[in-house]
């Protein structure tokens, strides 16, 4: 007798929300109609269910990261759950074999409808059972392992996996950066989180210029980060950063601006404008950035189907800008942030 074993693995997918759609249409395009979804929060965050086992699919997102799934975390055990911390505790005491000293990371998450416990409460309790069982201190940072756990009102889900199999190493790749006295935009966040999504140290750059740059959030961390920047926008730079030493302002439209050619190694955009007459402009402007330089670009979504928008940019602005990653960060609302290197 064959028996043929039928590989198959299930996954809790989070998008910003408005966006779980176009993550489930990314999955399947990577999977095929066989890939299966139901809500968990609508809009935001769901289960699939692909039919390959649990490391090819974890393989496959990498390879071909979607744009808008922001997480992903395995679910390896399920649980009909009564809504009680010791049929948590028994669970998965009774579902995972973990070796002694492992830096594993506990992960909670719940629906907001699961309001009788926290999910600090949660991971205390769930913190004890791993250094009972198996002597092992949960870490916050610098994870080998992260145990994700998943709560609905009934139902409970929970899998292990690398940090980098997630997508994001935070919960629900939810990163969160400290609002720093006197910031000047919440803007900054995308720029920070930017540096991370992309794997880029900003350090390592000499010269940037900021398109669209007031109030100034975006200008203000590459100037922390010891580029000299130019900044370019009609409206008014914060007065606290008009002062740095490393900065060139031109407080006008970037079309008028006049760049010198191969002078920046570094060009971002973050202007709130239609994709298209902002790639045109940046267009305009890609003489004065190297070739080799990095562009950070944020795309406004509009009310146009968001992998159009993005389709419609990649023809405006390629062959001079060559696409690395495009992603829609936590920090991100109607947009995406696109990071190319120029050619
Ligand atoms: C979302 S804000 C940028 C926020 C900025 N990244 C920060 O961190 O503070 C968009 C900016 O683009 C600017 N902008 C719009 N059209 C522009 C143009 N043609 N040239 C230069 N700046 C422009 C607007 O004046 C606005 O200040």
């Amino acid at each position: 007798m064959i028996v043929e074993t039928v590989e198959s693995s299930v996954f809790i997918g989070t998008a910003n929300h408005g966006f779980g759609q176009q993550a489930q249409e990314e999955i399947r395009r990577l999977f095929g109609n066989e890939a299966k979804f139901s809500h968990v929060v609508p809009a935001e965050i769901f289960l699939y269910s692909l039919p390959v086992g649990k490391m090819d699919a974890i393989s496959k997102v990498l390879e071909q990261e979607p744009m808008f799934l922001r997480h992903m975390q395995p679910v390896d055990v399920e649980l009909d759950w009564d809504g009680s911390v010791a049929a948590l505790q028994a669970w998965i005491h009774d579902s995972f074999q973990l070796t002694e000293g492992t830096k594993l990371a506990i992960q909670i998450r719940k629906t907001e409808q699961v309001s009788q416990l926290s999910t600090g409460e949660c991971k205390k309790a769930l913190d004890s059972v791993l250094t009972d069982a198996y002597a092992i201190v949960p870490v916050a940072k610098d994870a080998e392992l992260i145990l994700s756990v998943y709560l609905t009102p009934e139902r409970a889900y929970a899998g292990i996996s690398k940090p980098t199999d997630n997508l994001s190493d935070w919960a629900g790749g939810a990163i969160r950066f400290r609002k720093e006295d006197g910031q000047v935009s919440r803007a900054k966040f995308k720029l920070l989180e930017s540096e991370v999504a992309f794997g880029l140290d900003f350090t390592q750059y000499r010269s940037a210029v900021d398109v669209g740059a007031a109030p100034g959030g975006w200008t203000s961390l590459l100037l922390e980060r010891g580029i000299k920047v130019t900044a370019i926008d009609p409206a008014k730079l914060d007065a606290g950063l008009l002062k740095h030493p490393n900065l060139t302002f031109h407080k006008k439209n970037a079309s008028d601006v006049v760049l010198q050619p191969d002078s920046f190694d570094l060009l971002v955009c973050d202007m709130s404008w239609s994709p298209r007459q902002m790639a045109r402009l940046v267009k305009g402007l890609l003489h004065a950035l190297q070739s080799g330089g990095t562009a950070i670009i944020t795309v406004k979504l509009m009310h146009k189907k968001p992998f159009q928008t993005v389709r419609e940019l990649l023809e405006d602005v390629e062959p001079e800008l060559v696409l690395q990653k495009a992603k829609q960060l936590f920090h991100n609302r109607e947009e995406l942030t696109l990071f190319f290197i120029k050619s």
